[in-house]
C-alpha cells in the first residue's frame, strides 16, 4: 500500500501538524442582549447560559469577555411592548436604550468591534422587519426608517452596522444615507443570505419579537435556494457591503462555501440561537458531549469558509483557553 492516510493521524503532534483549520477566539463575534433597567440579568430559558443584561451589568459582562480575549460583539435590544409601534419609532428616538448602550460601550471599550443591528423587529408592534400594511410587508417605505436607525446608531458611536431585515436595496440605501450624514467610515455587514429559518426561535424569545401574524417568508430567503444567494451577494457587493453574512450557519454550510468562492469580501456566518439551543439541550440531557459538539460545529463553520463567526458559544469557547 503506497498511500496510508492513517500515517498522518497516528499521533497528536502529527495530527496537529496537518490540521487544516484552527479556531481562534479572534474568529468570533459574541451576540449580547440589552434591556432597560438596572442591576438585572435574566437568563433566556431557551438559551441556557445566555442572558439579557441591563446596561450597567452589560458593561461588566463585556469587560469580562474582553479579558478572555473576545474583541468583537453584536448587540440586540429587548424593547418593552409599551414602546413598540407599527413604525418602530423607538428605534431612532434620542437616548433609547439601544443608542445609549452603543454610546456607553464605545466610550468604555473603544478598542472592540461592535456590530449594531438595523432592523425594525425589536421595536415593531407587528413583530416584522418592515412596515406592515394590509398584511403586506412594505419594502421601499421601510428603507427610510432603517436609515434613521442607522444614523442614530452611527451618531451614538457605532462603527459597523448590520442590517438584518432583508428588505431589497437596503445596503445601498444605508450606504448612501451614512455617507450623506458624514459617516463614510461606518461599515456595513450585510445579512446577505438570511433564510426564513426555524432556528431563530430562541432569539425571538430573548427579544419577545416573534411576528404577531404570518411569517417572514416574503422577505427572508427560501431554505431550498442556493443560486439565489448569489443574486443577493452580487447586489450587496454592488451596493457597498463590507462583509457578506450567511444565516443560519450549520444548515447552510454549502452557502457559506458558495459565497466564499464567489466573492472577495470577508464572509461571516451566524451560528444562530436555535443551533446553540440544540447543542445545549442535548448536552443537558447527557445525550451528547456539549463541549465537543460546540467545537466541531464552530470548526465546520470556519472550514466552510467563514472568516467571522457570530456565535453564542464565544464566551464558553474563550473560557476553554485552548492553546
Ligand atoms: C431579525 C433577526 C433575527 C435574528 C437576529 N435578527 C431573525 C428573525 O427573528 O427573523 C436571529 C438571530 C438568532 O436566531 O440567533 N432582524
Amino acid at each position: 500500500m503506497l498511500q496510508r492516510p492513517r500515517r498522518n493521524r497516528q499521533s497528536a503532534v502529527i495530527r496537529s501538524m496537518v490540521e487544516e483549520t484552527r479556531l481562534s477566539v479572534k474568529d468570533m463575534m459574541f451576540p449580547l442582549f440589552v434591556m432597560e433597567g438596572q442591576n438585572t440579568q435574566t437568563e433566556i430559558s431557551s438559551m441556557p447560559g445566555i442572558y439579557r443584561f441591563t446596561l450597567d451589568l452589560l458593561l461588566a459582562e463585556i469587560e469580562s469577555c474582553v479579558k478572555l480575549g473576545i474583541q468583537s460583539f453584536a448587540l440586540f435590544p429587548q424593547i418593552p411592548e409599551s414602546k413598540k409601534d407599527s413604525m418602530a419609532t423607538e428605534s431612532y428616538k434620542n437616548g433609547n436604550i439601544y443608542t445609549e448602550s452603543i454610546y456607553e460601550i464605545s466610550q468604555r471599550f473603544p478598542e472592540i468591534s461592535l456590530l449594531t443591528d438595523v432592523a425594525m423587529d425589536p421595536y415593531s408592534s407587528d413583530g416584522h422587519d418592515g412596515i406592515v400594511k394590509d398584511g403586506q410587508i412594505l419594502n421601499d417605505e421601510t428603507l427610510p426608517v432603517l436609515a434613521k436607525m442607522a444614523i442614530a446608531q452611527a451618531q451614538a458611536g457605532s462603527k459597523l452596522i448590520g442590517p438584518s431585515d432583508m428588505m431589497d436595496g437596503r445596503v445601498g440605501y444605508l450606504r448612501q444615507a451614512l455617507d450623506d450624514a458624514g459617516y463614510s467610515q461606518v461599515g456595513i455587514m450585510a445579512y446577505t443570505a438570511k433564510y426564513a429559518s426555524a432556528f431563530y426561535g430562541p432569539f425571538r424569545d430573548a427579544l419577545e419579537s416573534a411576528p404577531k401574524f404570518g411569517d417572514k417568508k416574503s422577505y427572508q430567503m427560501n431554505p431550498a435556494n442556493r443560486r439565489e444567494a448569489l443574486i443577493e451577494a452580487e447586489l450587496d457587493e454592488m451596493e457597498g457591503a463590507d462583509f457578506l453574512m450567511v444565516k443560519p450557519a450549520l444548515a447552510y454550510l454549502d452557502i457559506i462555501a458558495l459565497l466564499k468562492e464567489n466573492s472577495h469580501l470577508p464572509i461571516a456566518a451566524y451560528n444562530v440561537s436555535g443551533e446553540y439551543a440544540m447543542v445545549k439541550a442535548a448536552a443537558q440531557n447527557g445525550w451528547i458531549d456539549g463541549e465537543k459538539a460546540m467545537l466541531e460545529s464552530l470548526l465546520s463553520i470556519k472550514r466552510a469558509g467563514a472568516q467571522v463567526i457570530l456565535t453564542y458559544f464565544a464566551k464558553e469557547f474563550a473560557q476553554l483557553k485552548l492553546a
